[in-house]
């Protein structure tokens, strides 16, 4: 059960850490057709893949050996819940111009420009320098 719970909590970390560098990628290369639609597509599966890693999480906390208590009073557990809470946050304005764009394309044919695309880069590089200092609390938090 809890090796169970611990290859969910990790395949779905992966899960959305792959497809928040897919996101990386298609930044890396300029504005076109084809990467607003695969930086839209991404961003759904990037958004599940968050919502599973909650989910996974909470049935580690809650259905671990360790018991609940122990996390609810854990200081590195809330540090890195709030790391989490900054990715979302962070993830949050890629969304909406990816969704902005996405409408454009298809309503018009239009592309964003250069800057706004590139501007959308620091947002999505440091949630993944987010998602790396995240397993060092981690490891720790349980001891
Ligand atoms: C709502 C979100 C999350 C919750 C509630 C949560 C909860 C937990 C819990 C309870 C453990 C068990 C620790 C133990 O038994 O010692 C754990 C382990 C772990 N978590 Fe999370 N987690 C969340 C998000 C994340 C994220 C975003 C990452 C990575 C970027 C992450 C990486 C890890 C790692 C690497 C472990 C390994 C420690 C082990 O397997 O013993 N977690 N998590």
């Amino acid at each position: 059960m809890e090796l169970g719970l611990a290859l969910f909590h990790y395949s779905t970390i992966l899960l959305t850490v792959a497809l928040l560098v897919g996101e990386f990628l298609v930044l890396r290369k300029g504005p076109s057709k084809e990467g607003v639609e695969r930086i839209a597509r991404l961003d759904i599966g990037y958004g599940i893949g968050a919502v599973l890693v909650v989910v996974s999480g909470l049935l580690r906390v809650f259905g671990g050996e360790i018991p609940a208590a122990f996390w609810g009073g854990n200081v590195l557990f809330w540090s890195k819940m709030a790391l989490f809470g900054v990715i979302g946050a962070l993830s949050a304005w890629p969304t909406i111009r990816y969704l902005a764009w996405a409408k454009a394309l298809k309503a018009d044919g239009s592309l964003p420009d250069d800057r706004s695309w590139r501007r959308l880069k620091p947002f999505v590089h440091t949630q993944l320098a987010l998602f790396v200092v995240i397993p060092f609390l981690a490891f720790l938090m349980g001891d």
